[in-house]
């Protein structure tokens, strides 16, 4: 059976979800490349303008597979080659949506903090446990979430292994908004619809400039804001959405 799961509940939303239920979609290497795989496809997949990233009621994700790793030793690790899985989800450039429920832990917190946006359920846990199995996040856990919540709550996390209430990861900046547990799926994919709805060209450049915004000096991320925000003049869709409000109508996007 598929460790990853595709769904296309409309033709501009894709729905990918984790499906390891028994293992707490703990992150196999064989879901990862899965994972990898589906980011591929849907990066290129002109019809796909937002993904939903989701887990079940019990877990999003509780990190890596523990039982993949425990006779695991650097250079294997390092054989694995699992900075190109990263790669897929971090370089696509389409609006990826979070839905966590459960347990996000570990590799599951970082794979959270990938997506753009965080949904969380009101019983979801934020934490990355690593420390106490001897190692240390590996995937962007150390720095993503320094830069989420800041230095003194991070440390707090990284260096006890202590987790977040979603209210807990709401109120320190690490998700988007919480909501009912039954809800959550149905909020991320009701918000990917939302930025379906809106010209891609655009959704496209303003992903593009917070992410390569964040590692880089103000003046130049300015600079890159400045030089996008120019581009959409030339779009199709930067025309029509402007016509379409002096006509007072609804505009229609071309993508273009
Ligand atoms: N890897 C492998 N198997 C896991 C797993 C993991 N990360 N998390 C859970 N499982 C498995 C359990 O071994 C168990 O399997 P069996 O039924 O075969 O015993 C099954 O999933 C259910 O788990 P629990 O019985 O423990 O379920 P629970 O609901 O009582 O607890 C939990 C859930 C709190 C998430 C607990 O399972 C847990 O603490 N898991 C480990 C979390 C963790 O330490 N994550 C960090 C991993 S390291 C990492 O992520 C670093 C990296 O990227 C390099």
């Amino acid at each position: 059976m598929a460790a990853v799961v595709l769904e296309r509940p409309t033709v501009h939303v894709a729905l990918l979800r984790l499906n390891r239920p028994e293992a707490r979609n703990a992150l196999s290497p064989e879901l990862r490349e899965e994972l990898r795989e589906h980011f591929l496809a849907l990066a290129q997949d002109r019809d796909c303008r937002a993904i939903v990233l989701t887990g079940d009621r019990r877990a999003f994700a509780a990190g890596a597979d523990i039982k993949a790793m425990v006779a695991t030793g650097p250079a294997e690790m390092m054989a694995r080659g699992d900075e190109a899985n990263w790669a897929a989800i971090r370089d696509c450039p389409k609006p990826i949506i979070a839905a966590v429920n459960g347990y996000a832990l570990g590799g599951g917190c970082e794979l959270a903090m990938s997506a753009d946006i965080i949904v969380a359920g009101q019983g979801a846990t934020f934490g990355q446990p690593e420390v106490r199995l001897g190692i240390m996040p590996g995937a962007g856990g150390t720095q993503r979430l320094t830069r989420a919540i800041g230095k003194h709550r991070a440390m707090l996390m990284l260096l006890t292994g202590a987790s977040l209430s979603a209210t807990e990861a709401l109120a320190a900046g690490l998700v988007s908004k919480v909501v009912d547990d039954e809800s959550t799926v149905e909020e991320a994919l009701a918000l990917a619809s939302r930025i379906a709805a809106m010209p891609p060209i655009a959704v496209a450049e303003i992903k593009r400039v917070v992410l390569a915004g964040m590692d880089v000096p103000l003046d130049t991320a300015i600079m890159l804001e400045r030089r996008a925000a120019y581009l959409l003049f030339g779009t199709e869709d930067k025309r029509e959405a402007m016509t379409a409000f002096i006509e007072k109508r609804s505009p229609v996007f071309s993508g273009t």
